[in-house]
């Protein structure tokens, strides 16, 4: 049960499921077959039958959740059209090919929960020629940042307030603890791309490490780099963890300066992001021609 938890967050955060709900609605045509990776207790799997869908299977790999997901579906009506499978979405069969692959396997910087490696396996076995995939696209990128003062070590954002609504199971938790003053930072600059590729090209090979130029365009305190992604869900649709919105689940990533640095607009750094296939994103490595990174946050 332990890890419900983490869905409180998720289905809390009312940009993402909205988003995703009105991107699968654009997506879905009547009489679809959908498989949702990494289902959770199967949201957008209800949202894929609500848009028309014949048929979705709700890929997860934690069996404790498996029975809250297939009640959930059920008293929304959708068990007839959702199977819940529990298992690597890589791994696991898949009773038939599908029109869509759906998932929100989007991490703290959006590649780290393995999104490219998870649905381009799952689409080379399961997808039918001329099948869609949603998210379509995903960028990462960094930005430079003035952090406020009254920010604590970790970054968090300022969440509201959860609603246990939709999954009964979960009113017994508590709220994991948050800090609703945060907050945002300063942006210093534009974000420099770190990765932007088709979700489920076989053909794209993460890189291992990224060259960027960060561009200062106005005066402040560089404190330090934050990473965030942008995800192009559909035709219209994106969604994104930076600039953070209130409620967001995502806890942006950043380095942080050793010492903070006075900066000016036009000033520019070199930075070299490296071991960007760590699924754990403080083993990534950030290194510059003239900023000190500190190691933890
Ligand atoms: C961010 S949650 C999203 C849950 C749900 N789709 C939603 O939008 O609320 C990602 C889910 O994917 C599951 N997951 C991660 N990797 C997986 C894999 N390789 N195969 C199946 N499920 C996976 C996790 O256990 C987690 O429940």
């Amino acid at each position: 049960m332990k890890e419900l938890i983490n869905y409180i967050m998720l289905l809390s955060d009312r940009v993402r499921v909205e988003r995703f709900r009105d991107a699968i609605a654009a997506t879905v045509r009547p009489g679809d077959v959908v498989i949702d990776v990494g289902a959770g207790v199967g949201i957008l799997s209800l949202y894929a039958v609500r848009a028309g869908a014949a048929r979705c299977y709700a890929v997860e790999r934690e069996p404790e959740v498996a029975p809250v997901a297939r009640r959930f579906l059920a008293e929304n009506g959708a068990a007839d059209r959702v199977t819940v499978l529990t298992g690597l979405a890589e791994e696991v069969d898949l009773p038939e090919p599908a029109d869509l692959v759906m998932a929100e396997l989007l991490g703290h910087v959006g590649v780290d929960e393995r999104i490219h490696e998870i649905l381009s396996s799952v689409c080379r076995r399961a997808l039918k020629p001329g099948g869609r995939v949603l998210p379509r696209f995903l960028e990462t990128f960094l930005v430079p940042v003035q952090r406020d003062p009254a920010q604590g070590a970790v970054w968090l954002n300022d969440f509201v307030e959860p609603d246990f609504r939709l999954i009964p199971e979960l009113r017994p938790f508590p709220m994991p603890a948050m800090a609703p003053e945060v907050r945002p930072p300063r942006q210093l600059g534009p974000s420099a791309m770190m990765e932007r590729f088709a979700i489920a090209d076989p053909g794209h090979v993460r890189p291992e490490a990224a060259d960027l130029e960060i561009v200062i365009d106005r005066d402040g305190r560089l404190d330090a780099l934050m990473a965030g992604f942008r995800a192009d869900l559909a035709p219209g649709f994106s969604l994104a963890d930076f600039p953070p919105y209130p409620g967001s689940n995502w806890v942006l990533w950043y380095r942080r300066l050793l010492e903070p640095m006075t900066v000016a607009a036009g000033d520019r750094f070199a930075v070299r992001v490296a071991n960007m296939h760590a699924t754990h994103v403080w083993d990534w490595e950030m290194t510059s021609d003239r900023l000190a990174f500190a190691d933890g946050p």
